[in-house]
C-alpha cells in the first residue's frame, strides 16, 4: 500500500529520500512526506496532491528549504484511514516532535490504543491510525529507541512495516515488520537505506538485507543490527539483486496483475482487520440509524465490480431474505430505477472514478436512496459523494484486468450481508461465527491455490489455441463464471461467455464442437447434479470441459477432460476462493499468446468517460 523509505548516512538525506519516493510511484499514491533529522530537531515537510499536481511534486518544491540533514524517513500515502489530506499525510510526530514514524499497513486495534493514549493526555493531529505508534514511543521511550519500538510493538495488532527516528538519537534508525515487506539497502561505506520496496533504494545498491515477519532493525553509520521483537539477534546475510528497474517495481514478478493475484491472502486480511469485534459482531464503522428503514438493496457496478454486487446480491437475498437487484450503473442510471428513501444503493468500484457508476449513484442520491460506497480509494469521488463508505483494503491495483480488488469486494460484501442479516434477526449467532471464522481462513486457501500455479498454466496452454471459450455455472457459480470469462477475455482477447449452465441448452450449445472449451464452475452442493448434467450435455457434443468443483465431486471429475480442485469450502464464500483459478488461467493464457497482460489492448484501468 504505502511507500516507506529511510537513509542514514553521509549524504544530505532529503534529495536521496525523495528520489527513492519517486521510484515508488508506480504503486499509486495519494499524499507524501519526508522527515529530517537535522541537528535543532526533526524537520517536517509533508502535503496531498493539490488541484492536479502530485504530491510528490509538491514536496519536491519544498525540500530546499529543509536543513541539511544525514538521516531522515520518507512516506508515500496510500489512504486508508482516514482522507488524503496534508495532516494525515505521513511521517508522523508525537506531541513532543521528538519522535518521528513513517508507517505501511493497518494498525486494527487504533481505535481503542487512540482512546488510551488520549486519556492520558497524548493529543492526536491526524485521522489515521499509524500516528498511535508515535505517541507510543514517547510512552515507551525511557533512553532507548529500539526499546521503545519493541515496546509499542507489543502493544500494536495489525499488519506493519514502520520506520522510526527520534532527535535524541541523531543518525539512528529503528524499524518493524510483521505481514508487510521491507529490506536493508547496503550503501556506500556507513550508509544504509531502509524501504518498503527495492525500487526505491536500487540506484543507490544492489546489495539487500530482506526483513522477515517479526524481525527488527537498527541501523546508524556504524552499522545495522537485526533482532526479533523480543531482541534477540537474529543473522542475515546480504542478496544481490539482480532484477532491473522495472522488474523490481513488480518485486521481481514479469506483470502486476501476476503480483496483485499473489496479494490476494493479504488484502483478504487487511479488509476483514479490524471490522470484527472481540465479541464476534461485525463492525462495519457506521451508525446503525443509517440502515433504519431500508426495505429493498440495490447494488450497482461496471465490469469486475458489477460481478461482485452479483455476489452481493445473492448473500443478502440468501442469508437476511432481503429482497435485492443488481444492476450495471450505466443501465441503471438510464432507466429511473424504482429507489425511494428506503432503499440501499451500494455502489461498487475499485477506483471510485467510473463515470457510469458515479452517475448512478447521483441519480439514486436524487431519487432520496441512500447510497453506501464499497471502494479501494479514499478521497475517490465515489466515496466523498456517497452517504457512508466500505473501503476494500486491497491496495493499489494497478493491472487492468481487476483481482484483488475483486476478491476484496467479495469480502466485504460477505460483512455486510452478514451484518444486514444479523440485524434483521435471520443470522444466527452461531452461524455468523461459523461464517466468520471461515473468512478468517480463505486466505490460507487461495495460499494452496497459489502454489499449484504450475498446474493451471498447464490447463491454460490447453485453451490459448481456442478463438471461443464458454464458462458454466449455476447460482454462486454462475456468478464468477461471468468473472472468470471476463478475466479471459480481457488479456488473452480470446472470445469468452459465461452462461448459466441451465441455459446452455437454449441456444449456445449449437456452438459446442470438440474444438470449445468449457470451463464448468461447480461448488454449489445444492445444483451438483444438475451442474454435472450440463457437463453430461457438452460432453455428448464432444466439448473439452475443464471443471473447477470440489474434490469430493467425483462424476465431475470424471465426466470432465481436466479438473482444478478446489480446497474445501462453504458454498456461500466458495466464490471468494473459486475464482482464482480462473484469474491464473486468463493469466497464463494472455502470457501464452504474447499479449501485454497489464494493459490490455483498448481498455483503461479507470473509464471516467459515459
Ligand atoms: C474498467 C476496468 C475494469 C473495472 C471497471 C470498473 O472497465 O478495466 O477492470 O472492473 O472499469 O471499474 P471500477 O474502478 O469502478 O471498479
Amino acid at each position: 500500500m504505502c511507500g516507506i523509505i529511510g537513509y542514514t548516512g553521509g549524504r544530505p538525506a532529503a534529495p536521496l529520500l525523495l528520489a527513492g519516493l519517486q521510484k515508488l510511484e508506480y504503486r499509486g499514491y495519494d499524499s507524501a512526506g519526508i522527515a529530517l533529522l537535522a541537528p535543532e530537531g526533526i524537520r517536517l515537510v509533508k502535503n496531498a496532491g493539490h488541484e492536479g499536481v502530485m504530491a510528490l511534486e509538491l514536496l519536491a518544491g519544498k525540500i530546499g528549504a529543509l536543513p541539511e540533514a544525514s538521516a531522515g524517513i520518507g512516506h508515500t500515502r496510500w489512504a486508508t484511514h482516514g482522507r488524503p489530506t496534508d495532516i494525515n499525510a505521513h511521517p508522523h510526530l508525537d506531541a513532543s516532535g521528538e519522535f518521528a514514524i513513517a508507517h505501511n499497513g493497518i494498525i486494527e486495534n487504533y481505535v481503542s490504543l487512540r482512546a488510551r493514549l488520549r486519556a492520558e493526555g497524548y493529543v492526536f493531529r491526524s485521522e489515521t491510525d499509524s500516528e498511535v505508534v508515535a505517541h507510543l514511543l514517547a510512552l515507551h521511550y525511557s533512553g532507548d529507541l529500539a526499546e521503545a519500538l519493541r515496546g509499542a510493538l507489543a502493544e500494536i495488532e495489525g499488519s506493519f512495516a514502520l520506520i522510526v527516528m527520534s532527535s535524541r538519537h541523531p543518525g539512528q534508525l529503528a524499524a518493524a515488520r510483521r505481514n508487510a515487506p521491507l529490506i536493508v539497502g547496503v550503501g556506500a561505506e556507513g550508509e544504509f537505506f531502509i524501504a518498503s520496496d527495492i525500487p526505491a533504494v536500487l540506484k543507490e545498491t544492489r546489495d539487500i538485507y530482506v526483513l522477515e515477519d517479526g524481525e527488527m532493525v537498527v541501523a546508524t553509520r556504524g552499522g545495522v543490527c537485526f533482532t526479533d521483537f523480543a531482541g534477540n539477534s537474529r543473522p542475515k546475510t546480504v542478496t544481490r539483486v539482480t532484477w532491473d528497474a522495472a522488474a523490481a517495481e513488480k518485486a521481481g514478478y514479469d506483470h502486476f496483475m501476476l503480483k496483485e493475484i499473489d496479494e490476494q491472502p493479504q488484502a483478504l486480511r487487511d479488509t476483514l482487520s479490524g471490522r470484527v469485534a472481540k465479541s464476534g459482531a461485525i463492525d462495519l464503522g457506521i451508525a446503525a440509524d443509517f440502515f433504519a428503514d431500508v426495505d429493498r438493496v440495490a447494488f450497482v457496478g461496471c465490469g469486475t465490480a458489477y460481478h461482485a454486487c452479483l455476489i452481493g446480491r445473492e448473500l443478502l437475498e440468501q442469508w437476511a431474505r432481503f429482497p435485492a437487484e443488481t444492476a450495471i450503473a450505466s443501465e441503471f442510471r438510464y432507466r429511473q430505477p424504482l429507489v425511494d428513501e428506503r432503499t440501499l444503493v451500494v455502489a461498487v468500484s475499485q477506483s471510485g472514478e467510473t463515470a457510469d457508476t458515479l452517475a448512478a449513484l447521483r441519480e439514486a442520491k436524487k431519487e432520496g436512496a441512500r447510497v453506501l460506497a464499497v471502494t479501494n480509494v479514499v478521497g475517490s469521488t465515489v466515496a466523498r459523494e456517497a452517504d457512508e463508505v466500505l473501503f476494500t483494503w486491497a491496495g493499489p491495483e494497478i493491472a487492468v484486468a481487476s483481482t484483488k480488488a475483486y476478491t476484496t469486494q467479495l469480502e466485504i460484501m460477505a460483512l455486510l450481508s452478514m451484518f444486514l442479516a444479523a440485524r434483521a434477526g435471520r443470522l444466527a449467532t452461531e452461524r455468523s461465527a461459523a461464517l466468520l471464522k471461515e473468512l478468517r481462513s480463505l486466505p490460507a486457501k487461495i495460499e494452496d491455490i497459489l502454489a499449484r500455479k504450475e498446474q493451471l498454466r498447464g490447463l491454460a496452454a490447453g485453451l490459448s489455441d481456442s478463438s471461443s471459450a464458454f464458462f458454466i455455472g449455476r447460482g454462486l457459480d454462475w456468478a464468477v463464471a461471468l468473472e472468470g470469462a471476463l478475466k479471459l477475455k480481457e488479456i488473452s482477447y480470446i472470445h469468452a461467455e459465461a452462461y448459466a449452465a441451465g441455459e446452455l441448452k437454449h441456444g449456445t450449445l449449437a456452438l459446442v464442437t470438440k474444438e470449445t472449451p468449457v470451463i464448468a464452475v461447480a461448488t454449489q452442493r445444492a445444483l451438483y447434479e444438475k451442474t454435472l448434467s450440463n457437463v453430461e450435455e457438452v460432453k455428448a457434443r464432444e466439448g473439452r470441459v475443464l471443471a473447477v468443483t470440489r474434490a469430493e465431486n467425483k462424476e465431475l471429475a470424471a465426466a470432465a477432460d481436466e479438473v482444478f480442485f478446489l480446497p474445501p469450502v462453504s458454498d456461500d464464500l466458495a466464490p471468494i476462493i473459486t475464482v482464482v483459478p480462473l484469474q491464473l488461467i486468463a493469466y497464463y493464457a494472455a502470457v501464452r499468446r504474447g499479449n501485454h497482460v497489464d494493459k490490455p489492448r483498448n481498455l483503461a484501468k479507470t473509464v471516467t468517460t459515459e
